[in-house]
């Protein structure tokens, strides 16, 4: 697997039923956490990570997704003849010259694994790639920048092997995530460990760990050829966990990256709602919570 690494699938093609009626006319990835769409959290954590290749898996009705990268001159022109000049930066920013951004469609709604195919006419067989799920806001504890995105690239640099990363939820919640199994042992926040397997969404009593995917991989290229044999898995949906334990079972090495600090699923109102919460308090944007009300 080549160490070159700057490419970035980030799938935006969902309809955000759970996130309605919000989610209506507006895409779930515009929908704001804090002062920015998640899809700006998302993109600035690839950046930060030396992904600067992103291709959007897209499809129609979303191009506000895509317009918030591009520029937008009524405005910028504006911000220049105020001398609003911290605000026309922070604008500017939102699309630094380094960042490269392609879109693909996705014409059926097929699954994830169907939507991360859909651009491997981008992907070269011995190229490896990140995958991030936008819905998924990851925020690594502020003092430990060792479990981050950036983290796990440089885990996948040293061990030259696949890396997905993990975090541990409760027994009640296996059933909603893809679980790896590490052969029973759990790496230590900011390590990794090879995965032996994995299973999309198990009943709880089939559940191999409590190590859950949280939606951020480093797969190798060939993956693509996986994901083109892959049928329907969980929910009837063509999953990329399914092809993953593919590669996996053909003798790729692929490790379980374990982060720390939290997530926040942004694709669900009370995820969303809690990511505003959290995140608002922590930015001194809303005053500290007095125990009356619990996030
Ligand atoms: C997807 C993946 C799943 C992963 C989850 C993280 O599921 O298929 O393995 O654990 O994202 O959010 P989805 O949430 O799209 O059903």
């Amino acid at each position: 697997m080549s160490a070159g690494l700057n490419k970035v699938i980030i799938p935006v093609a969902g309809l955000g039923t759970r996130l309605l009626p919000i989610s209506k006319s507006i895409p779930k990835e515009m929908v704001p956490v804090l002062d920015r769409p998640l899809i700006q959290h998302v993109v600035e954590e690839a950046l930060a990570a030396g992904l600067n290749e992103v291709i959007l898996v897209t499809r129609g009705g979303k191009s506000a997704v895509e317009d918030h990268f591009d520029s937008h001159y009524e405005i910028e022109a504006e911000l220049e003849r105020k001398g609003k000049t911290a605000l026309l930066e922070a604008l500017r920013g939102i699309a630094p010259p380094e960042l490269k951004i392609t879109s693909v469609r996705q014409d059926r709604a097929l699954g994830l694994g169907h939507a991360i195919h859909c651009a491997a006419h981008l992907i070269p067989s011995e190229e490896a790639f990140a995958v991030i799920l936008p819905d998924v806001l990851v925020k690594p504890q502020v003092d430990d920048t060792g479990c981050d995105l950036k983290a796990m690239v440089a885990a996948f640099q040293s061990q030259q092997a696949a890396q997905i990363m993990v975090e541990r939820v409760p027994l009640e919640r296996v059933d909603q995530y893809g679980i790896v199994d590490c052969d029973g042992a759990e790496p230590a926040a900011g390590e990794c460990l090879p995965i032996k397997g994995l299973v999309e969404k198990p009943a709880r009593n089939q559940a191999p760990s409590r190590l859950s995917v949280i939606g951020r991989y480093i797969l190798p290229g060939t993956i693509m050829q996986h994901l083109a044999e892959t049928g329907p898995g969980a929910g009837g949906e063509i999953q990329l966990t399914d092809a993953i334990a593919d590669l996996i079972r053909q003798g790729d090495a692929v490790h379980a990256f374990r982060m720390s600090g939290r997530t926040f699923d942004c694709g669900h109102i009370p995820g969303w709602l809690q990511a505003n919460t959290v995140l608002g308090r922590e930015a001194g944007l809303l005053e500290p919570d007095r125990g009356d009300a619990s996030v």
